[in-house]
């Protein structure tokens, strides 16, 4: 007998649940996202969302097309799915511990929803919370205000999410792994159920453990993959000191061996966005709370606050000095093809130099204007990477996009006052920079 696909539900429309939604639609999962902003949902319904996400907004365009999204202001509507996904921002407070106001409201209103349904619903927490907050946040409000108890008529399960900035759509439907935090079995079941019809022939690993130990996951996969990037970094560090020695060739070599694989291995100016120290300060808090110092992601975020620095001496041992150079910064973003400046290292970096009195003139594909509601006219913006390079006495490569990537050593010459490059992404060829002064992260000289 052919069962009925289960329809979802999804909470926060932000940039998890937009890609959540839009990839369940997109293989025939009948989704409805909800959101209190207004004007997000009519976005949804356009196909035109605000963030910049490769793919989405074409899919968004043809799930709404084909009435399998819907976008809604009203939380009662997910008494007309099986399932809903909690996926609301969990915001870091100023101790650099976890602000769970919006995993709260939210559940009590799904609960309050909840209440008006006959019938089994579950409910699957996927956005990033410290362990415990599935069964000792979520689960007392649900069950209080929906008057209903897990694992006889409501479900409750954390899983998390793995969805990397500019590659969020391939990483949804393609994912290493499905982690799923199980109480109780019936929407476990229903769970796997949807991720089966949604994966078919496709299926990837799922692995079921407790919710704790899934909220746990999510932190240690960030954690893991930040070390790795203050570990090349450091390695990086200690390069530079050596005549000879390159980086990338160190990355290259211990990459080969299956067990450090080469991922993740690429030195630069630090790593940014909004989860990696996000999560990394949640999770150093949520072991202190609990007695314990988890002193190697203390190092792992020490090595990244410390990485703009190296990139001001590299730029301080070319210039001297500071006062009234004009310096070209070359990518904005935390990473390429986003437009996300959060975390962003160029940020530190700018801050620093406009201090010691720098002139900055900034070139970004896709970040300039994120960047001008932070920066405003402190620094000045380039619509080109050939005119933030015009008349500067230093040019400091910060974001690897691939159009920058293309840049020529003659391009520096042909533009720049004197050219001094600092590279801090290390995109560029050292032999074919080497009549300027070249310095690049990683490289002994
Ligand atoms: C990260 C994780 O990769 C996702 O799996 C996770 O779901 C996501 O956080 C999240 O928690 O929501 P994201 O922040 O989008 O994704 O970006 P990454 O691609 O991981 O890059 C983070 C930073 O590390 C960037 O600034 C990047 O330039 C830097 N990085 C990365 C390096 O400096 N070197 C590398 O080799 C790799």
């Amino acid at each position: 007998m052919k069962t009925r696909t289960a329809r979802v539900s999804i909470i926060g429309m932000g940039y998890v649940g937009l890609c959540t939604a839009a990839t369940f639609a997109s293989r025939g999962i009948r989704s409805t996202g909800i959101d209190i902003d207004q004007e997000r949902i009519d976005q949804i319904h356009r196909g035109k969302t605000p963030i910049h996400e490769p793919d989405l907004d074409r899919l968004l365009k043809t799930a709404v097309k084909k009435k399998l999204l819907d976008g809604s202001t009203d939380i009662s509507r997910i008494t007309k799915t099986d399932l809903t996904f909690l996926t609301v921002g969990t915001p870091s407070r100023s101790d650099g511990s976890i602000d769970l106001s919006f995993i709260k409201s939210a559940s009590e209103n799904i609960g309050k929803a909840l209440y008006e349904k006959q019938g089994f619903h579950t409910v699957v927490v996927k956005s990033t919370v410290v362990p415990g907050t599935t069964n000792g946040t979520v689960r007392p409000i649900l069950e209080k205000t929906s008057e209903r108890s897990v694992g006889v008529n409501l479900g409750l399960c954390a899983n998390p999410e793995f969805l990397a900035e500019g590659t969020a759509i391939h990483d949804a439907l393609h994912p290493d792994k499905i982690v799923i935090g199980s109480n109780d079995k019936k929407s476990t079941s229903q769970l796997i159920k949807l991720y089966r019809q949604f994966y078919r022939t496709k299926q990837p690993p799922i692995l079921e453990m407790s919710p704790e130990s899934a909220e746990l996951v999510k932190y240690a996969n960030n954690a893991f993959l930040a070390t790795k990037v203050s570990f090349i970094n450091t390695i990086a560090n200690i390069s530079e000191k050596i005549p000879g020695v390159d980086v990338g060739r160190i990355a290259e070599a211990i990459g080969k061996d299956i067990r450090i694989g080469p991922l993740f291995l690429k030195a630069g100016p630090g790593y940014g966005g909004s989860c990696f120290h996000k999560d990394l300060q949640a999770l150093i808090n949520y072991g202190k709370e609990h007695g314990y110092n988890p002193q190697l992601f203390q190092a792992t975020e020490q090595v990244n606050n410390d990485q703009p620095g190296r990139i001001i001496e590299k730029a301080e041992s070319l210039l001297g000095t500071f006062t009234d150079k004009r310096i070209a910064i070359l990518g904005l973003a935390f990473k390429k093809d986003t437009d996300d400046i959060r975390e962003a290292a160029s940020i530190k970096v700018i801050d620093r130099l406009t201090d010691r009195g720098a002139k900055i003139t900034a070139y970004d594909p896709m970040a300039i204007p994120a960047t001008k509601k932070l920066l405003a006219d402190r620094i000045e913006y380039a619509e080109t990477p050939q005119t933030a390079l015009k008349g500067a006495d230093c040019a400091i490569m910060m974001t690897e996009w691939e159009q920058l990537r293309k840049l020529k050593a003659k391009d520096f010459q042909a533009y720049m006052k004197s050219p001094f490059v600092v590279d801090a992404r290390r995109i560029y060829d050292p032999d074919e920079f080497k009549d300027l002064n070249y310095i690049a992260t990683g490289f002994g000289k």
